[in-house]
């Protein structure tokens, strides 16, 4: 095991610990000591912004919500996917994430808390969500592991048919959710069709282009009607 250099501590709003620590090349955040992420692979977090944008270039004024922040690499990948009269809302729980976004986590993804296309809300998606009626071409999710609450338990709401309503009515017409998993789902399609999607599920590389590493999951619901 390669050792860990402890960079930053914190805790979530369940009171669970929260760390980022460097461990050789990689930075990586834990939450419970279990990872959240790594900057060692984020091809899949990459696609996650690929498919979420796909056709968007185009569109004037395309609005995109991303939740959350990470290490930016889906918002990276969003604002290259976008035009320049985009605006792209990333919602991000923790002010720890924000702040280590604005050190050591910064140069990973270059910046993109910096990029003028940027919204940054510092707080929780869900009532972002709630308060934004068709109001997105896009919203990409990757708060969690998967369809499953594990940074805070209270995300299991989006996962259900209540949230899904919510993310459903916060999309404009034909806009898209886009939901990252570490696995497949048969409950949580069944979840997107009965909220009113139509559903593909897209299998993706952790390593993305290279084709290499874990097999990935993208939920792709496009909002019918
Ligand atoms: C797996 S990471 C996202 C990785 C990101 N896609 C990237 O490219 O680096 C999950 C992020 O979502 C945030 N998060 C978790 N629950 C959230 C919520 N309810 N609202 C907003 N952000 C949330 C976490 O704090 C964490 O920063």
């Amino acid at each position: 095991m390669l050792p860990r250099e402890v960079l930053g501590e914190s805790v979530t709003p369940d009171g669970l610990p929260l760390t980022l620590t460097r461990e050789g090349v990689a930075l990586v955040v834990r939450v419970d000591n279990v990872p959240l992420m790594s900057s060692r692979v984020h091809g899949s977090e990459e696609a996650l912004a690929e498919v979420g944008c796909d056709g968007l270039r185009e569109h004037a004024g395309a609005r995109v919500l991303v939740g959350g922040l990470g290490m930016g690499f889906t918002l990276r990948a969003v604002l290259d996917a976008l035009g320049a009269d985009a605006e792209v809302v990333v919602a991000e729980l923790l002010p720890s994430i924000v702040e280590w976004n604005r050190g050591p986590l910064g140069p990973l993804a270059g910046a993109p808390l910096d990029d003028p296309r940027t919204r940054l809300v510092v707080g929780d998606v869900i009532g972002l969500v709630k308060r934004s009626p068709s109001a997105f071409d896009a919203i990409l999710l990757d708060v969690d592991n998967g369809p499953e609450a594990f940074t805070v338990a209270s995300n299991a709401w989006l996962y259900g048919p209540r949230g899904l309503g919510a993310l459903r009515a916060a999309l404009r017409p034909s806009g898209r959710l886009v939901v990252w998993s570490a696995v497949e789902s048969e409950p949580f399609q069944r979840a997107l069709r009965a909220a009113g999607f139509s559903v593909l599920v897209q299998p993706v590389r952790a390593r993305g282009a290279v084709r290499k590493g874990s097999r990935h999951w993208l939920f792709l619901g496009r909002r019918e009607g």
